[in-house]
């Protein structure tokens, strides 16, 4: 919501936002702040994103209208236009200067080269509008992804995040992404860092929904007889219940860095 709420998407007639996933911010958005007349692009580049996307939106009452190439959507009134397609956020399927406003949530330091989505995202902005980034923030305050690794390691193991999200942490510099935001050609750039953490309805749960896969395919991966697996998981689980567990005032953080440039 922060990057909505940022980028002034509420008062803009045509929003891209890039990377979109399921669509879970999409879909507050829509329901809530996006106004009526205004046209919504999204896209991804996995083609099983979108269908879930396209599943998401529908239950909310709107239908997200999936394009093969892009064509430019006539805008009516009282309604809110929504649409979806196949896109590389390095290489973007529309014309130069199409949108007022850009939102990117956790994207950026996915794609390969985060320098070629900065300058995509200057080139199909309007002058004066807005783009809103997010990526994730120093990998000290991400216990969420690394408190698995952590404790492993403290009983002797050796566990190495998964290198996808290990290189997620590669541009979580504040000071050098607002330099790489200006280096595309956006004339201002503030960045500041927040703390959003998953939710979840206690910490047996979290650690059921965020640690416990990873577990069990480490388990798997060093062929572990069921007597160390349950050993280890214990020892896991009393590290989880004494950083974060009811009697700790801390939960399993997730520092994101918010990007907020103007063209
Ligand atoms: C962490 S998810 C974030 C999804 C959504 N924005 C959210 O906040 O819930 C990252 C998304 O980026 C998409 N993605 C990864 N690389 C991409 C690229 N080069 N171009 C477009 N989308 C990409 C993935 O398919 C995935 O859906």
């Amino acid at each position: 919501m922060i990057l909505y709420h940022q980028t002034l998407a509420d008062k803009c007639n045509k929003i891209l936002e890039v990377g979109v996933g399921t669509g879970r911010s999409s879909q507050m958005f829509t329901q809530s702040f996006m106004k009526q007349g205004a046209i919504y692009i999204n896209t991804d580049i996995s083609e099983k994103m979108i269908e879930i996307f396209k599943k998401n939106l529908s239950v909310t009452g709107y239908d997200a209208e999936y394009q093969d190439t892009y064509t430019e959507i006539l805008p009516e009134d009282d309604k809110k236009k929504i649409a979806i397609l196949k896109a590389n956020n390095e290489e973007l399927p529309f014309p130069d200067e199409e949108f007022d406003c850009y939102i990117s949530n956790l994207s950026l330091h996915i794609v390969n080269n985060h320098h070629n989505q900065l300058l995509e995202a200057y080139r199909v902005l309007k002058p004066e509008s807005k783009a809103g980034f997010t990526v994730w923030g120093d990998r000290s305050r991400c216990r969420c992804f690394t408190f698995l690794e952590e404790s492993l390691k403290k009983h002797g193991y050796d566990y190495s995040l998964d290198p996808s999200i290990a290189k997620s942490f590669e541009i979580s510099d504040p000071v050098q992404l607002r330099k790489d935001t200006l280096a595309a050609g956006f004339k201002i750039c503030k960045t500041f860092v927040v703390n959003l953490p998953f939710a979840s309805k206690n910490p047996e749960d979290f650690l059921n929904f965020m640690v416990k896969g990873s577990f069990d395919m480490y388990a798997e991966e060093k062929d572990f007889d069921d007597a160390t697996k349950e050993d280890l998981w214990n020892k896991v689980s009393i590290d989880f219940d004494t950083q974060f567990g009811p009697d700790s005032p801390e939960i399993p953080d997730f520092e994101q860095i918010v990007i907020i440039a103007t063209k």
